[in-house]
Protein backbone atom coordinates (compact mmCIF):
# COMPACT_ATOMS: atom_id res chain seq x y z
CA UNK A 1 0.00 0.00 0.00
CA UNK A 2 1.03 3.65 -0.85
CA UNK A 3 2.83 5.26 2.46
CA UNK A 4 0.30 8.01 1.33
CA UNK A 5 -2.86 5.52 2.28
CA UNK A 6 -0.71 4.33 5.61
CA UNK A 7 1.53 1.87 4.03
CA UNK A 8 5.21 1.45 4.63
CA UNK A 9 8.07 3.56 2.41
CA UNK A 10 10.15 2.74 0.77
CA UNK A 11 12.91 4.40 2.52
CA UNK A 12 12.62 6.16 5.96
CA UNK A 13 16.17 7.51 6.35
CA UNK A 14 16.40 10.66 5.02
CA UNK A 15 18.83 11.17 2.22
CA UNK A 16 22.75 12.62 2.77
CA UNK A 17 22.38 16.18 4.17
CA UNK A 18 23.77 19.22 2.80
CA UNK A 19 26.40 21.27 3.43
CA UNK A 20 28.88 18.56 4.22
CA UNK A 21 31.31 19.75 6.87
CA UNK A 22 32.92 18.72 9.82
CA UNK A 23 35.95 20.34 12.11
CA UNK A 24 38.01 21.31 8.97
CA UNK A 25 34.96 23.71 8.17
CA UNK A 26 34.87 24.75 11.46
CA UNK A 27 38.94 25.75 12.09
CA UNK A 28 39.01 27.23 9.07
CA UNK A 29 36.40 29.52 9.93
CA UNK A 30 38.21 30.23 13.51
CA UNK A 31 41.00 30.66 11.98
CA UNK A 32 39.99 33.28 10.21
CA UNK A 33 38.55 35.44 13.48
CA UNK A 34 41.49 34.84 15.23
CA UNK A 35 43.76 36.57 12.80
CA UNK A 36 41.42 39.36 13.19
CA UNK A 37 41.66 39.80 9.00
CA UNK A 38 38.12 39.87 8.41
CA UNK A 39 37.80 41.85 5.35
CA UNK A 40 38.04 41.29 1.60
CA UNK A 41 40.65 44.12 1.05
CA UNK A 42 44.16 42.41 1.09
CA UNK A 43 42.88 39.15 1.86
CA UNK A 44 44.96 35.85 1.34
CA UNK A 45 42.98 33.91 2.14
CA UNK A 46 40.54 35.55 -0.86
CA UNK A 47 43.22 35.19 -3.28
CA UNK A 48 44.22 31.34 -2.41
CA UNK A 49 40.67 30.67 -3.54
CA UNK A 50 40.48 32.47 -6.47
CA UNK A 51 43.14 30.64 -7.68
CA UNK A 52 42.61 27.21 -6.87
CA UNK A 53 39.27 27.25 -7.81
CA UNK A 54 39.84 29.15 -11.16
CA UNK A 55 42.44 26.25 -11.57
CA UNK A 56 40.38 23.81 -10.40
CA UNK A 57 37.56 24.43 -13.49
CA UNK A 58 40.61 25.40 -15.59
CA UNK A 59 40.41 29.08 -16.32
CA UNK A 60 43.40 32.05 -16.06
CA UNK A 61 41.43 34.15 -13.75
CA UNK A 62 38.96 34.17 -10.73
CA UNK A 63 37.53 36.78 -9.01
CA UNK A 64 35.29 35.79 -6.08
CA UNK A 65 32.52 37.97 -4.87
CA UNK A 66 29.27 38.03 -3.21
CA UNK A 67 27.05 36.19 -5.16
CA UNK A 68 25.96 34.36 -8.21
CA UNK A 69 23.81 37.27 -9.39
CA UNK A 70 26.66 39.67 -8.60
CA UNK A 71 29.24 37.69 -10.43
CA UNK A 72 26.73 37.53 -13.55
CA UNK A 73 26.34 41.09 -13.62
CA UNK A 74 29.92 42.36 -13.55
CA UNK A 75 30.25 39.35 -16.20
CA UNK A 76 27.80 41.09 -18.53
CA UNK A 77 28.91 44.63 -17.58
CA UNK A 78 32.93 43.28 -18.36
CA UNK A 79 32.43 42.95 -21.86
CA UNK A 80 31.05 46.73 -22.45
CA UNK A 81 27.84 45.47 -24.62
CA UNK A 82 25.87 48.43 -26.06
CA UNK A 83 23.43 49.52 -23.54
CA UNK A 84 20.03 48.27 -24.08
CA UNK A 85 21.43 45.41 -26.74
CA UNK A 86 20.15 42.11 -26.85
CA UNK A 87 21.40 38.62 -24.55
CA UNK A 88 19.72 35.51 -25.48
CA UNK A 89 18.85 33.18 -22.81
CA UNK A 90 16.92 30.39 -22.37
CA UNK A 91 13.65 31.20 -19.75
CA UNK A 92 14.33 27.69 -18.01
CA UNK A 93 17.00 28.90 -15.30
CA UNK A 94 16.87 30.82 -11.97
CA UNK A 95 15.23 34.51 -12.59
CA UNK A 96 18.76 35.81 -11.40
CA UNK A 97 20.21 34.99 -15.11
CA UNK A 98 17.19 37.62 -16.47
CA UNK A 99 17.54 39.97 -13.83
CA UNK A 100 21.51 40.34 -14.19
CA UNK A 101 20.78 41.27 -17.67
CA UNK A 102 18.35 43.90 -16.97
CA UNK A 103 20.80 44.95 -13.95
CA UNK A 104 23.11 45.24 -16.48
CA UNK A 105 21.48 47.62 -18.77
CA UNK A 106 20.54 45.10 -20.93
CA UNK A 107 17.47 43.56 -22.66
CA UNK A 108 16.90 39.50 -22.27
CA UNK A 109 15.45 38.07 -25.72
CA UNK A 110 14.03 34.32 -24.51
CA UNK A 111 14.98 31.40 -26.72
CA UNK A 112 13.30 28.01 -26.18
CA UNK A 113 15.30 24.99 -24.93
CA UNK A 114 15.38 21.59 -26.09
CA UNK A 115 13.04 19.13 -24.31
CA UNK A 116 15.16 16.27 -23.96
CA UNK A 117 18.24 18.33 -22.63
CA UNK A 118 16.15 21.39 -21.03
CA UNK A 119 19.13 23.45 -22.06
CA UNK A 120 18.95 26.49 -24.79
CA UNK A 121 18.27 25.23 -28.52
CA UNK A 122 20.68 26.11 -30.84
CA UNK A 123 18.84 26.46 -33.48
CA UNK A 124 16.20 28.54 -31.47
CA UNK A 125 18.63 31.40 -30.50
CA UNK A 126 19.91 31.52 -34.39
CA UNK A 127 16.29 32.76 -34.93
CA UNK A 128 15.95 35.22 -31.70
CA UNK A 129 18.79 37.07 -33.02
CA UNK A 130 17.94 40.92 -34.16
CA UNK A 131 20.51 43.37 -35.33
CA UNK A 132 20.72 44.41 -31.55
CA UNK A 133 21.63 41.10 -30.11
CA UNK A 134 25.47 41.54 -28.55
CA UNK A 135 25.69 38.48 -26.35
CA UNK A 136 23.94 34.82 -25.60
CA UNK A 137 24.16 33.96 -22.07
CA UNK A 138 24.57 29.48 -22.04
CA UNK A 139 22.61 28.59 -18.50
CA UNK A 140 24.56 25.21 -18.32
CA UNK A 141 20.95 24.13 -16.32
CA UNK A 142 21.27 21.44 -13.33
CA UNK A 143 25.29 21.61 -14.27
CA UNK A 144 24.68 19.77 -18.00
CA UNK A 145 26.77 21.25 -20.54
CA UNK A 146 25.16 23.38 -23.21
CA UNK A 147 25.80 22.66 -26.77
CA UNK A 148 28.64 24.47 -26.51
CA UNK A 149 30.16 24.26 -30.37
CA UNK A 150 26.98 25.14 -31.69
CA UNK A 151 26.57 28.51 -29.62
CA UNK A 152 30.49 29.16 -30.10
CA UNK A 153 29.91 28.92 -33.45
CA UNK A 154 26.66 31.12 -34.17
CA UNK A 155 28.42 33.43 -31.51
CA UNK A 156 31.28 33.72 -33.99
CA UNK A 157 29.75 34.02 -36.52
CA UNK A 158 27.52 37.00 -35.73
CA UNK A 159 30.32 38.61 -33.80
CA UNK A 160 28.54 38.02 -30.26
CA UNK A 161 30.00 37.88 -27.04
CA UNK A 162 29.01 34.59 -24.92
CA UNK A 163 28.71 34.62 -20.86
CA UNK A 164 27.96 31.14 -19.53
CA UNK A 165 26.06 31.28 -16.32
CA UNK A 166 27.65 28.30 -14.36
CA UNK A 167 26.02 28.79 -11.18
CA UNK A 168 25.21 24.93 -11.09
CA UNK A 169 28.56 23.56 -12.68
CA UNK A 170 31.63 23.30 -10.28
CA UNK A 171 32.97 20.55 -11.46
CA UNK A 172 31.13 19.82 -14.64
CA UNK A 173 32.51 19.63 -17.83
CA UNK A 174 31.76 19.91 -21.80
CA UNK A 175 34.53 18.17 -23.85
CA UNK A 176 36.68 17.51 -20.87
CA UNK A 177 36.89 21.12 -20.24
CA UNK A 178 35.51 22.56 -17.10
CA UNK A 179 32.07 24.68 -17.75
CA UNK A 180 32.30 28.30 -17.48
CA UNK A 181 35.73 28.68 -18.69
CA UNK A 182 34.69 27.86 -22.27
CA UNK A 183 33.25 31.01 -23.26
CA UNK A 184 33.81 34.99 -22.88
CA UNK A 185 33.46 34.46 -19.04
CA UNK A 186 31.41 32.46 -16.67
CA UNK A 187 29.87 32.85 -13.72
CA UNK A 188 29.18 30.85 -10.67
CA UNK A 189 27.42 30.99 -7.21
CA UNK A 190 28.03 30.20 -4.04
CA UNK A 191 25.04 30.16 -2.55
CA UNK A 192 23.82 27.39 -0.15
CA UNK A 193 22.01 25.03 -1.54
CA UNK A 194 24.79 25.01 -4.19
CA UNK A 195 27.69 22.36 -5.09
CA UNK A 196 30.32 24.32 -3.47
CA UNK A 197 29.10 26.42 -1.31
CA UNK A 198 29.81 29.49 1.64
CA UNK A 199 26.20 29.88 2.30
CA UNK A 200 26.76 33.06 0.27
CA UNK A 201 29.30 33.70 -2.57
CA UNK A 202 30.15 34.03 -5.95
CA UNK A 203 32.90 33.92 -9.06
CA UNK A 204 33.70 35.07 -12.19
CA UNK A 205 36.08 33.22 -14.23
CA UNK A 206 37.93 34.20 -17.78
CA UNK A 207 40.95 34.07 -19.73
CA UNK A 208 40.82 37.47 -20.50
CA UNK A 209 43.31 39.79 -18.83
CA UNK A 210 41.01 42.90 -20.10
CA UNK A 211 37.98 41.43 -18.75
CA UNK A 212 38.94 40.09 -15.80
CA UNK A 213 40.75 43.78 -14.65
CA UNK A 214 37.20 45.08 -15.87
CA UNK A 215 35.33 42.66 -13.23
CA UNK A 216 38.21 43.46 -10.65
CA UNK A 217 37.05 47.32 -11.11
CA UNK A 218 33.33 46.83 -10.77
CA UNK A 219 33.48 44.93 -7.74
CA UNK A 220 35.12 47.17 -5.53
CA UNK A 221 35.81 50.91 -5.53
CA UNK A 222 39.47 50.39 -4.75
CA UNK A 223 39.63 47.78 -7.63
CA UNK A 224 39.56 50.54 -9.79
CA UNK A 225 43.58 51.32 -10.09
CA UNK A 226 44.31 47.94 -8.58
CA UNK A 227 46.16 46.35 -11.92
CA UNK A 228 48.39 48.86 -11.61
CA UNK A 229 48.80 48.45 -7.71
CA UNK A 230 50.02 44.93 -8.68
CA UNK A 231 46.98 43.09 -8.99
CA UNK A 232 46.24 43.53 -4.76
CA UNK A 233 42.66 44.82 -3.60
CA UNK A 234 42.81 47.56 -0.54
CA UNK A 235 46.18 48.96 -1.54
CA UNK A 236 44.55 52.57 -1.60
CA UNK A 237 45.58 54.39 1.67
CA UNK A 238 43.57 57.15 3.67
CA UNK A 239 46.42 58.01 5.72
CA UNK A 240 48.99 58.55 2.55
CA UNK A 241 46.22 58.72 -0.30
CA UNK A 242 48.14 56.49 -2.74
CA UNK A 243 45.63 54.64 -4.59
CA UNK A 244 42.99 57.68 -3.47
CA UNK A 245 41.50 58.05 -6.61
CA UNK A 246 37.93 56.32 -8.70
CA UNK A 247 38.43 55.17 -12.13
CA UNK A 248 34.70 53.56 -11.75
CA UNK A 249 31.12 54.06 -10.59
CA UNK A 250 31.56 50.36 -8.94
CA UNK A 251 29.50 48.90 -6.36
CA UNK A 252 30.30 46.97 -3.52
CA UNK A 253 30.65 42.69 -4.28
CA UNK A 254 33.05 41.83 -1.66
CA UNK A 255 33.12 38.28 -0.33
CA UNK A 256 34.61 38.14 2.90
CA UNK A 257 37.17 35.87 4.18
CA UNK A 258 34.97 33.87 6.27
CA UNK A 259 33.44 32.79 3.37
CA UNK A 260 36.69 32.18 1.22
CA UNK A 261 37.84 29.69 4.46
CA UNK A 262 34.94 27.74 3.87
CA UNK A 263 35.24 27.41 0.21
CA UNK A 264 38.75 26.29 0.55
CA UNK A 265 37.64 23.41 2.80
CA UNK A 266 34.90 22.95 0.51
CA UNK A 267 36.57 22.93 -2.60
CA UNK A 268 38.74 19.92 -1.00
CA UNK A 269 35.91 17.92 -1.22
CA UNK A 270 34.24 18.95 -4.44
CA UNK A 271 36.08 16.43 -6.75
CA UNK A 272 34.97 13.39 -4.82
CA UNK A 273 31.46 14.27 -4.62
CA UNK A 274 31.36 15.54 -8.49
CA UNK A 275 32.63 11.64 -8.84
CA UNK A 276 29.95 10.14 -7.17
CA UNK A 277 26.78 12.50 -8.51
CA UNK A 278 28.11 11.35 -12.11
CA UNK A 279 28.47 7.97 -11.48
CA UNK A 280 24.96 7.72 -9.39
CA UNK A 281 23.69 10.31 -12.21
CA UNK A 282 24.38 7.88 -14.75
CA UNK A 283 23.15 4.94 -13.00
CA UNK A 284 20.07 6.61 -11.81
CA UNK A 285 19.17 7.48 -16.05
CA UNK A 286 19.76 3.76 -16.66
CA UNK A 287 17.46 3.05 -14.17
CA UNK A 288 14.70 5.52 -15.28
CA UNK A 289 15.36 4.42 -18.90
CA UNK A 290 13.73 1.35 -18.09
CA UNK A 291 10.41 2.90 -16.91
CA UNK A 292 7.19 3.86 -18.61
CA UNK A 293 6.08 7.68 -18.18
CA UNK A 294 9.71 8.61 -17.14
CA UNK A 295 12.19 10.14 -19.33
CA UNK A 296 15.67 10.97 -17.73
CA UNK A 297 17.50 14.37 -19.67
CA UNK A 298 19.27 13.38 -23.13
CA UNK A 299 22.83 13.07 -21.82
CA UNK A 300 25.46 14.15 -25.09
CA UNK A 301 28.30 13.01 -25.67
CA UNK A 302 30.33 16.73 -25.22
CA UNK A 303 29.00 16.49 -21.51
CA UNK A 304 31.54 14.87 -20.57
CA UNK A 305 30.63 15.29 -16.73
CA UNK A 306 27.37 16.14 -15.79
CA UNK A 307 27.66 18.34 -12.22
CA UNK A 308 23.92 17.49 -11.32
CA UNK A 309 23.09 20.15 -9.21
CA UNK A 310 19.33 19.54 -10.28
CA UNK A 311 18.95 16.41 -11.08
CA UNK A 312 15.76 16.52 -13.77
CA UNK A 313 13.14 14.25 -15.07
CA UNK A 314 10.00 13.97 -16.79
CA UNK A 315 6.82 13.00 -15.66
CA UNK A 316 4.31 11.97 -18.41
CA UNK A 317 1.13 11.28 -16.55
CA UNK A 318 -0.80 9.16 -18.50
CA UNK A 319 1.31 5.95 -17.73
CA UNK A 320 0.27 6.81 -14.15
CA UNK A 321 -3.41 6.62 -14.92
CA UNK A 322 -3.34 10.46 -15.26
CA UNK A 323 -2.61 10.90 -11.44
CA UNK A 324 -1.57 14.38 -11.10
CA UNK A 325 2.26 15.66 -10.99
CA UNK A 326 1.42 17.36 -7.76
CA UNK A 327 -0.14 13.90 -6.19
CA UNK A 328 2.86 11.93 -7.87
CA UNK A 329 4.86 14.45 -5.88
CA UNK A 330 2.98 13.94 -2.65
CA UNK A 331 3.14 10.41 -3.06
CA UNK A 332 6.70 9.77 -3.68
CA UNK A 333 7.72 11.99 -0.30
CA UNK A 334 5.63 9.84 1.40
CA UNK A 335 7.29 7.36 0.27
CA UNK A 336 10.62 8.88 1.36
CA UNK A 337 11.81 10.24 -2.15
CA UNK A 338 12.37 13.77 -1.83
CA UNK A 339 11.11 14.70 -5.53
CA UNK A 340 9.96 18.40 -6.71
CA UNK A 341 7.94 20.29 -9.09
CA UNK A 342 11.11 22.67 -9.38
CA UNK A 343 10.46 26.56 -11.43
CA UNK A 344 6.88 26.97 -10.92
CA UNK A 345 6.70 28.95 -14.81
CA UNK A 346 9.38 29.94 -17.23
CA UNK A 347 10.85 33.52 -16.56
CA UNK A 348 9.01 34.95 -19.45
CA UNK A 349 6.13 34.13 -17.83
CA UNK A 350 7.44 35.57 -14.43
CA UNK A 351 5.56 38.95 -12.85
CA UNK A 352 8.06 40.78 -13.68
CA UNK A 353 8.02 40.27 -17.54
CA UNK A 354 4.59 41.19 -17.10
CA UNK A 355 4.99 44.18 -15.79
CA UNK A 356 2.59 43.41 -13.66
CA UNK A 357 3.60 46.78 -11.23
CA UNK A 358 5.82 48.70 -13.83
CA UNK A 359 8.84 47.09 -12.41
CA UNK A 360 9.84 46.14 -15.94
CA UNK A 361 9.47 49.55 -16.88
CA UNK A 362 11.63 50.94 -14.33
CA UNK A 363 14.19 48.63 -15.06
CA UNK A 364 14.28 49.32 -19.15
CA UNK A 365 17.18 50.12 -20.49
CA UNK A 366 16.83 51.65 -23.72
CA UNK A 367 14.19 54.22 -25.41
CA UNK A 368 12.53 56.22 -23.58
CA UNK A 369 12.43 53.71 -20.47
CA UNK A 370 8.96 51.86 -22.05
CA UNK A 371 9.68 47.88 -22.52
CA UNK A 372 9.57 47.79 -26.54
CA UNK A 373 9.51 44.18 -25.96
CA UNK A 374 6.02 42.50 -24.95
CA UNK A 375 6.99 39.43 -22.88
CA UNK A 376 3.18 37.74 -23.13
CA UNK A 377 3.82 37.33 -26.86
CA UNK A 378 6.87 35.37 -26.15
CA UNK A 379 6.55 31.97 -27.28
CA UNK A 380 8.90 29.00 -25.58
CA UNK A 381 6.38 26.45 -25.63
CA UNK A 382 8.70 23.44 -24.62
CA UNK A 383 9.89 25.77 -21.63
CA UNK A 384 6.00 26.30 -20.77
CA UNK A 385 4.80 22.65 -21.13
CA UNK A 386 7.75 21.69 -18.97
CA UNK A 387 7.36 23.86 -16.25
CA UNK A 388 3.32 23.68 -15.96
CA UNK A 389 2.94 19.93 -16.18
CA UNK A 390 5.86 17.80 -16.49
CA UNK A 391 9.17 18.59 -14.76
CA UNK A 392 10.68 16.99 -11.74
CA UNK A 393 13.86 17.86 -9.40
CA UNK A 394 15.80 16.07 -7.22
CA UNK A 395 18.24 18.21 -5.43
CA UNK A 396 22.28 17.09 -5.74
CA UNK A 397 22.22 16.12 -1.98
CA UNK A 398 19.98 13.33 -3.11
CA UNK A 399 22.89 11.80 -5.50
CA UNK A 400 25.84 11.56 -2.71
CA UNK A 401 23.70 8.50 -1.52
CA UNK A 402 24.88 5.30 -2.44
CA UNK A 403 23.52 3.05 -5.51
CA UNK A 404 20.66 1.33 -3.05
CA UNK A 405 19.35 5.04 -2.81
CA UNK A 406 18.96 5.44 -6.59
CA UNK A 407 17.26 2.07 -6.55
CA UNK A 408 15.14 2.93 -4.09
CA UNK A 409 13.98 6.02 -6.37
CA UNK A 410 12.80 4.25 -9.33
CA UNK A 411 11.23 1.62 -6.69
CA UNK A 412 9.29 4.36 -5.46
CA UNK A 413 8.26 5.43 -8.85
CA UNK A 414 6.58 1.55 -9.98
CA UNK A 415 5.38 1.52 -6.33
CA UNK A 416 3.37 4.93 -6.91
CA UNK A 417 2.49 3.72 -10.95
CA UNK A 418 1.06 0.11 -9.47
CA UNK A 419 -1.14 2.35 -6.86
CA UNK A 420 -2.05 4.94 -8.70
CA UNK A 421 -5.67 4.02 -9.60
CA UNK A 422 -6.53 3.14 -6.46
CA UNK A 423 -4.79 6.31 -5.42
CA UNK A 424 -7.28 8.22 -7.51
CA UNK A 425 -10.04 6.28 -5.94
CA UNK A 426 -9.10 6.84 -2.88
CA UNK A 427 -8.90 10.69 -3.49
CA UNK A 428 -11.95 11.00 -5.13
CA UNK A 429 -14.00 8.88 -1.88
CA UNK A 430 -12.69 11.43 0.04
CA UNK A 431 -13.64 14.79 -2.00
CA UNK A 432 -16.81 15.75 -0.43
CA UNK A 433 -19.68 15.51 -2.79
CA UNK A 434 -20.97 19.23 -3.81
CA UNK A 435 -24.34 18.61 -3.76
CA UNK A 436 -26.19 21.60 -4.85
CA UNK A 437 -28.02 23.40 -1.75
CA UNK A 438 -31.35 22.64 -1.37
CA UNK A 439 -34.26 25.49 -1.79
C1 LIG B 1 21.08 29.42 -12.77
C2 LIG B 1 21.36 30.41 -11.67
N1 LIG B 1 21.98 31.57 -11.99
C3 LIG B 1 22.26 32.49 -11.04
C4 LIG B 1 21.93 32.29 -9.72
C5 LIG B 1 22.21 33.37 -8.74
O1 LIG B 1 23.09 33.01 -7.72
P1 LIG B 1 23.05 33.73 -6.30
O2 LIG B 1 21.86 33.21 -5.56
O3 LIG B 1 24.34 33.33 -5.67
O4 LIG B 1 22.96 35.20 -6.53
C6 LIG B 1 21.31 31.10 -9.34
C7 LIG B 1 20.95 30.86 -7.94
O5 LIG B 1 20.23 29.96 -7.58
C8 LIG B 1 21.00 30.15 -10.34
O6 LIG B 1 20.37 29.00 -10.04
Amino acid sequence: MLALLGGNPVRSDPYPAWPVFDETEVNAVADVVRTGEWGRLGSHRVIAFERAFAAFQGAAYGLAVNSGTSALEMGLEALRLPRGSEVILAPFTFMASATSILNAGLVPVFADIDPETYNLDPACVASAITPRTSAIMAVHFGGLACDMQAILDIAAARGLRVIEDAAHSHAGTWCDRGLGTIGDVGCFSFQASKNLNSGEGGAVLTDDMEIFSRAIAQHDLWGGGVVQRGGQLGRGSLATGEGWDFTVSAGDRRITPFQAALLLAQLGRLEDQAQRRAANGSYLNDLLDDLDGIQGRRIDAFATRPAHHVYVFRYLPDAFNGLSRERFIEAMNAEGIPVAQGYRQPLHRTALFADVDGALARAWPRGDGTPDIDYAEVSCPHAERLCADETLFLAQSVLLDDEAGMVQIADAIEKVREHAEALIAADGAATPRSDPPSA
